[in-house]
């Protein structure tokens, strides 16, 4: 039996939710037979909960570069795969076709293979917004090696975290990079990252900014020099090939690191294939994609949604995407529909964060700029409240373009639920209904489906805490080195169910509203930061004794990081410990996990056993000091009345 791939009708979503649901082996078989596989596979799906095991495809051999790229040459070789839009936008446009995308891919893989990078090594990518991004993506998968990608906000510290859980061998970066008037030192950082490191045997250094960079002998090579030596042994009487190796279906593809609740970030690892076939699914049906079709995903490839959706599902979909080094508000708040405008852009792809900061400079920066490519609007990150929601509806959309509202997760892979474009109905703040294959249940804290409660319009509605059933082709399927910690943190919560660590509504008909972390991670400007961490970078303050990180509802980024600190040295005032706490923080884990506001305190509300009562210092955060309930169990109530008297 045969499914279409892309949905077209609302009947035909219900159609394929229900297949996937209850012939999942035969569904997502059809569903593979869309790719390219050296050979096919043996049992399409094995899994538990427990373990957690889950091998989908098992027996089936593949290499994703070459769905992301050989099958697309015979008949679309000079349609472009990337349009790259550079920070500056006086400087000039590179266009990158899916030939051209196919010898730089050869080149990097046969030029990691020359200094001896093998299948199933590390090679850490920290690089800018670049087309060189993608190559050197792609081409460690072309020859198996696992890339872990690294966001150019993480700091030296953060790296050096990162390479040593992930046992990485290779680097590959730039001298630096342009984001807006910045110009970021990446090179500088990763030097200071490697102090100590005994592991990384080369570091392969792009130029993108010519700022000077240290080059050390037996260690650091050019990308420029590499690669043309590489350009000749790929390329033969104009013919470029390098083989692409051959893959399992369950071969870990990359590591992304990510934060939890606890402790260190995690290396979260996916599949080559789950993670093909899931990215390229939803990336088709969720924004309706049609050959021809410009995407702009406004993301940074160091985050998974531009690892799904900048990289891998358009170029297995063989579409054609806006990729932009700089940020959206330089030179000016009207750079993306200056991009919109003149890449005639028809899928826009961005954050909340994104929306409600340029909602800020008002409809100024939209004059004069034609929007009127677009057909499909996304976004994805955080829940999106209903007054951005309808200023994008109003002034990018014009009311004529669907919004998906896509909820997800670095672990997920891809989107899981979500509005499809144009196909089914739309909803403010509501991420609505789940992708074909996703199982989502909403669970009490005791792990009991949650049962349905009349809300103030007298619809029923269910609370919880969002988990799903059963795997879905792209969900995670270890955390790297520590399978174990895999199980505790996603399988353990509740029994033979997978915990997102978010809360959520569903309506009647099976709608789901996201409302937002459930465990202590925080959501600032969608990016995903763990309080224990930020908790972490504070302590190691020399003057600091202890501290407690919450959120609080912030208008721009969503969420924001209010840090209370208990502080015992004697050294300058309290702005300049402020300021030196925060550059402690951006030494530790990076400029992106600043504290907002960081309030002294003489004491921390502790329960007799000494654990934070965070609920409160939550609540004081959020400027709800009426109701912090009952504090006398408290080991020093007073501390509460002193932190409320001296809340920022
Ligand atoms: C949040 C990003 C509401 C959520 C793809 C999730 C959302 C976390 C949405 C994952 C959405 C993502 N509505 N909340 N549409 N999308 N989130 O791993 O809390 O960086 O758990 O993946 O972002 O963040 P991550």
């Amino acid at each position: 039996m045969s499914y279409p791939f892309q949905i077209t009708s609302q009947e035909q979503y219900e159609m394929a939710y229900r297949v996937s649901i209850n012939e999942p082996d035969q569904f997502w078989a059809s569903v593979a037979d869309n790719f390219l596989w050296r050979k096919k596979w043996d049992n399409v799906l094995e899994w538990n909960f427990k373990d957690p095991k889950v091998k989908w495809f098992q027996g089936g051999k593949l290499n994703i570069t070459e769905n992301c790229i050989d099958r697309h040459l015979k008949t679309m070789g000079e349609k472009p795969a990337f349009i790259w839009e550079p920070n500056n936008p006086e400087d000039r446009v590179r266009v990158v076709t899916y030939n051209r995308l196919h010898k730089r891919v050869c080149q990097v893989a046969q030029m990691l293979k020359n200094n001896g990078v093998k299948k199933g090594d590390r090679v850490c990518i920290y690089m800018g917004m670049i087309p060189e991004l993608v190559y050197a993506i792609l081409g460690c998968a072309r020859i198996g090696a696992i890339h872990s990608v690294i966001f150019g906000g993480f700091s030296a510290q953060s790296i050096a975290d990162r390479l040593e859980d992930a046992q990485a061998e290779y680097i590959i970066t730039c001298d630096g990079a342009y984001r807006g008037g910045k110009d970021i030192p990446l090179k500088n950082v990763i030097d200071d990252a490697l102090v100590g490191n005994k592991k990384v045997k080369n570091v392969i250094v792009y130029t993108r900014t010519r700022i000077p960079v240290s080059m050390i002998k037996g260690r650091d090579l050019w990308w420029e020099d590499e690669m043309e030596h590489a350009e000749a042994q790929v390329e033969k009487d104009g013919v470029v090939s390098f083989p692409a190796e051959e893959m399992d279906a369950e071969d870990p593809l990359f590591i992304l690191y990510t934060s939890g609740s606890t402790g260190k970030p995690k290396g979260v690892v996916h599949s080559s294939a789950g993670y093909m076939i899931w990215t390229t699914y939803t990336f088709v049906n969720v924004f309706q994609y049609k050959p021809g079709d410009i995407h702009f995903c406004t993301a940074d490839i160091g985050w998974i949604t531009g690892h799904s959706y900048i990289c891998y599902g358009p170029l297995c979909a063989g579409a054609t995407s806006v990729m932009f080094e700089g940020i959206p508000t330089w030179p000016d708040a009207g750079r993306l529909w200056d991009i919109v405008d003149k890449h005639n852009v028809n899928i826009l792809y961005t954050a909340p964060t994104a929306i409600r900061s340029l909602m800020g400079f008002g409809l100024e920066p939209l004059k004069g700029k034609d929007l009127s490519s677009l057909r499909t609007l996304g976004t994805v990150g955080e829940p999106i409240n209903e007054e951005a929601w309808h200023w994008y509806d109003d002034n990018i959309g014009k009311n004529k373009c669907p919004i998906v509202d896509t909820w997800w997760q670095t672990e997920t892979g891809g989107i899981l639920i979500s509005n499809l474009a144009g196909i089914t109905p739309a909803r403010p703040a509501w991420a609505t209904l789940p992708l074909p294959g996703v199982q989502p249940v909403l669970v009490d804290e005791n792990g009991k489906e949650a049962s349905p409660n009349p809300s103030d319009g007298g619809a029923l509605v269910t609370s919880g805490n969002l988990c799903i059933k059963a795997p879905w082709p792209g969900i995670i399927r270890t955390t790297w080195g520590d399978h174990d910690r895999c199980r505790q943190n996603y399988f353990a919560t509740y029994e033979n169910l997978y915990f997102t660590g978010d809360g959520a509504l569903e309506d009647e008909q099976g709608n789901f509203r996201i409302t937002g972390r459930v465990d202590d991670v925080l959501n600032v400007s969608g990016h995903r930061i763990g309080t224990a961490e930020v908790e972490n970078a504070i302590n190691m303050h020399a003057g600091v004794v202890e501290s407690a990180v919450v959120g609080y509802p912030h208008a721009l980024k969503g969420q924001g990081i209010y840090a209370y600190v208990i502080y015992n040295g004697h050294h300058g005032d309290e702005s300049s410990r402020r300021q030196d706490i925060l550059q402690t923080v951006t030494r530790v884990i990076g400029p992106i996990a600043k504290p907002d506001k960081i309030q002294f305190v003489s004491g921390l509300p502790k329960t007799r056993s000494g654990k934070i009562m965070r609920r409160i210092l939550r609540k004081i955060a959020e400027g709800d000091t009426a109701n912090l309930g009952d504090t006398t169990t408290l080991l020093d109530p007073a501390v509460v009345d002193d932190i409320k008297n001296n809340k920022l």
